[in-house]
């Protein structure tokens, strides 16, 4: 089996729905359930003897290495994280504890387990952590994409959270030979993304009558990668990436959040029209800006391509029609999500 950490998140989430549905390999999903945590999302595998939840922290080193010993898992997938920038800027101290100060107890936990076990067992064995392009800063316009030898240069506490854990997770296999692989990602969208993050903020505000908040003048870009094309890069380099390496993984498909924002309010406009007949982008309202707000993320994942074969299989127009297709059909989510009803499943559901 494997091991998969904030796998009731948005990216861990559609991780362990991509992998069983290819594979019969059970996933042992280890979460904290924090604000972005949430088990309903977890619905629809709910009853698969394949899955197993368990509430615990990553930082919390004795509970983890006793989960280990018992599971005794092939693979660790680290995906738990607190992910949010705009959260980091007005409180880092999560950001600190999760993304720093958790991956170092996993990793002990991990090297722990890892010295037990037999030869075998401890080559093929695996730790794949899951980090993002934002550890290498803010590219110029005309800069090059980021290749996987780009200079480390967070500038948000969330980028610098998850930089320093790519540092710990490249020490522990330079120190002690752990098998460690890291993936960097750009910026995901697609089902179950927490209405937070700009893409499900813009669709839930439109159909829901509400401003929809562009920082700044809206020229910043991202690359967008559809979430179910990430997992299949994790799956890839899980199999066959080579230790000790980092991968970039992205969509090549660079826009401006206005571009991605009027995108939205057109395929709205197709599918769900206003009653008044006009269109969403009146909706659009711009607002102050993101302190330190990165200009421009691009990523270069030839290495992937050209190494393990991986392409992405949707293109940023077919990817986000599904994603507006998706919300639109499963308001029941949104809505426990948007009401917050969704923090009192677990006690509903599984009682103490
Ligand atoms: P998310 O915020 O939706 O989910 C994070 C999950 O981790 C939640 O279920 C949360 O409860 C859990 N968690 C938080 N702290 C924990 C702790 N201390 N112990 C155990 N579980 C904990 O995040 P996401 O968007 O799914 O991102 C997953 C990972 O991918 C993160 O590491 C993030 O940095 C990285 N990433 C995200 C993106 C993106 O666009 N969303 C892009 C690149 C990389
Ligand atoms: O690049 C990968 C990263 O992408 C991940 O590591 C992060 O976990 C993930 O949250 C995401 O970070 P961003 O800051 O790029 O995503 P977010 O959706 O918060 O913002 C996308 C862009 O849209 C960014 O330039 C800020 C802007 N924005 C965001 C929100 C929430 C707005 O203009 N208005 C908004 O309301």
């Amino acid at each position: 089996m494997i091991l998969v950490t904030g796998g009731a998140g948005f990216i861990g989430a559609n991780f362990i729905f991509d992998w069983l549905s290819i594979n019969n390999e059970a996933v042992i999903n280890i979460d904290k359930l924090t604000y972005a945590g949430n088990l309903q999302t977890l619905n629809a595998i709910e009853g698969d003897g394949r899955h197993h939840f368990i509430r615990a922290d990553i930082g919390n080193r004795a509970l983890l290495s006793s989960l280990l010993a018992k599971h005794r898992p092939r693979a660790i997938i680290n995906f738990a994280a607190e992910s949010h920038v705009d959260r980091s800027i007005y409180g880092p101290d999560e950001f600190i504890q999760t993304n720093v100060v958790g991956t170092f107890n996993l990793l002990e936990a991990v090297r722990g387990h890892w010295s037990g076990l037999a030869k075998d067992e401890k080559t093929s064995f695996r730790f794949l952590h899951i980090s993002t392009d934002e550890v290498y800063g803010s590219l110029a316009p005309d800069g090059a994409p980021f290749t996987e030898t780009n200079r480390y240069e967070p500038n948000s506490p969330y980028s610098a959270s998850k930089a320093a854990s790519d540092h710990l997770v490249r020490a522990w296999h330079h120190t002690y030979g752990l098998p460690i692989l890291t993936t960097n990602c750009s910026n995901n969208y697609g089902p179950y993304h927490f209405p937070e993050k700009l893409i499900p903020v813009v669709i839930l505000n439109a159909i829901a009558s509400k401003p929809l908040p562009i920082y700044g003048d809206g020229q910043q870009i991202r690359d967008w990668l559809y979430v179910k094309d990430h997992c299949s890069a994790i799956r890839r380099v899980l199999e066959a990436g080579k230790v000790g390496e980092t991968y970039n993984v992205g969509g090549s498909n660079e826009k401006t959040n206005l571009d991605v924002v009027s995108t939205i309010c057109t395929i709205l406009d197709e599918l769900q029209p206003r009653n008044d007949g006009r269109s969403y982008t009146e909706q659009i309202t711009f607002v102050a800006d993101r302190p330190g707000h990165d200009h421009r993320y691009a990523i270069d994942a030839r290495k992937l391509e050209r190494e393990l074969d991986w392409r992405p299989t949707e293109t940023f127009d077919t990817g986000i029609r599904k994603t507006v297709a998706w919300y639109l059909a499963n308001q029941e989510w949104t809505d426990a999500v948007t009401t917050g009803s969704y923090r009192q499943w677990p006690g509903t559901h599984y009682g103490d």
